[in-house]
């Protein structure tokens, strides 16, 4: 079966929205006809600043979203990147056959960049996307399931696995990005020009997957919709209607004509109120399961560890394959 590979990072207490159904839900479904390896991407998420008090416990209750979302933890491994060291061992020798350039041309690179301004960015956000190639590559991986967002980062790591396999040798299986439609991109509800991100300025536009029903529910009635009244999807006229709508489609499996015909006539507030049912109904069960989870940590980091070892299992000789192909001298 082709093998499946991919992860979100611990940078929050809670996934969120876009998260969900721009990826881990298509995780979950991959899993039925694909040998899925899922991982929490730690050493991506101090590319900013963490605080230490936090980040063992988010990558904790990370790994319990995963199980709460459907990623079936009897079947599909799935583990700290920290605690594989190949992921930065791999990382090293693709950031050395990227160019300068190249890494500088990577607009989520850019556009952190530019906002922080050169000083408060950090070298590892530079190289951010050499380690997540490695992420990719070590498991000799066919499909990586992610939004729009990653896409650039995923024809950088094919271009990574090209040129390695050209330059030393069949070294890397070379991956494709899976993006599915509009789901790939989940606005924000108080800014649908913006993509939904952990890093936003506001709260109340950002739906985390732990926001309990009461929370949920207020932040859908109160997204940001647009001028006239009439539902129905126009991005570019109607970029918050078109937004919740999109989620109503994911969260349901309806199409989005469906959804519209059943609102035409009414109005806005119709379509939030039916919308914030189907967040609780889907998002309320996913909360709940993942607080159960957490309250056993020790089972928790048992599955991580069974899943560490099956990583290192396949990640350990692709990263001796590796150095072989580029010449290093075997260490006796
Ligand atoms: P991260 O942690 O930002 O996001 C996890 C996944 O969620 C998707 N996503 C969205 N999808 C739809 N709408 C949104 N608003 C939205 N926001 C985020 C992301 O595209 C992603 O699929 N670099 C990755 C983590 C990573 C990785 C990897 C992924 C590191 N190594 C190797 C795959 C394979 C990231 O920061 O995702």
């Amino acid at each position: 079966a082709p093998r499946v590979f991919s992860g979100a990072q611990p940078s929050a207490d809670s996934l969120h929205l876009g998260n969900y159904v721009g990826a881990v839900r298509n995780w979950v479904d991959m899993q039925a006809e694909n040998e899925c390896i899922y991982f929490i991407p730690d050493l991506h998420a101090i590319t900013v600043p963490q605080d230490p008090e936090h980040l063992a416990e988010r990558t904790r209750k990370t790994a319990a979203q995963y199980i709460a979302a459907g990623i079936d933890p009897t079947t599909t491994p799935f583990f700290v990147q920290s605690h594989v060291p190949e992921h930065s061992q791999l990382a090293w020798l693709l950031t050395c056959i990227t160019g300068d350039g190249e890494a500088r041309r990577m607009t989520q690179f850019k556009d952190k960049a530019a906002k922080q301004g050169s000083e408060n960015t950090s070298a590892g956000l530079y190289a951010y996307p050499m380690l997540m190639a490695a992420d990719i590559l070590l498991y000799q991986t066919d499909q990586v399931p992610v939004g729009e967002d990653q896409r650039q980062h995923l024809e950088l790591t094919r271009n990574l696995a090209q040129r390695f396999n050209a330059r030393f040798g069949e070294t890397f299986v070379v991956p494709e990005a899976k993006i599915l439609g509009d789901t790939a991109k989940i606005y924000d509800l108080q800014n649908p020009s913006a993509k939904m991100s952990k890093s936003a300025a506001s709260e109340s536009g950002i739906i985390w997957l732990l926001d309990d029903p009461k929370k949920l529910a207020k932040k859908i009635k109160s997204a940001v919709t647009d001028d006239g009244t009439e539902i129905r999807f126009d991005r570019e006229n109607k970029p918050g209607v078109s937004n919740l709508l999109t989620i109503y489609s994911s969260l349901t499996g309806r199409s989005v004509e469906d959804i519209v015909a059943e609102y035409e006539g009414k109005m806005y507030g119709h379509l939030k109120v039916g919308l914030a049912d189907v967040a609780v109904d889907v998002l309320g069960p996913i909360r709940e399961r993942t607080l159960e989870i957490m309250d056993d940590p020790a089972e928790l980091d048992r599955l991580l560890a069974i899943g560490a070892a099956k990583a290192r299992e396949i990640a350990a000789p692709t990263v001796a394959s590796a150095y072989e192909h580029m010449g290093f001298l075997a260490p006796r």
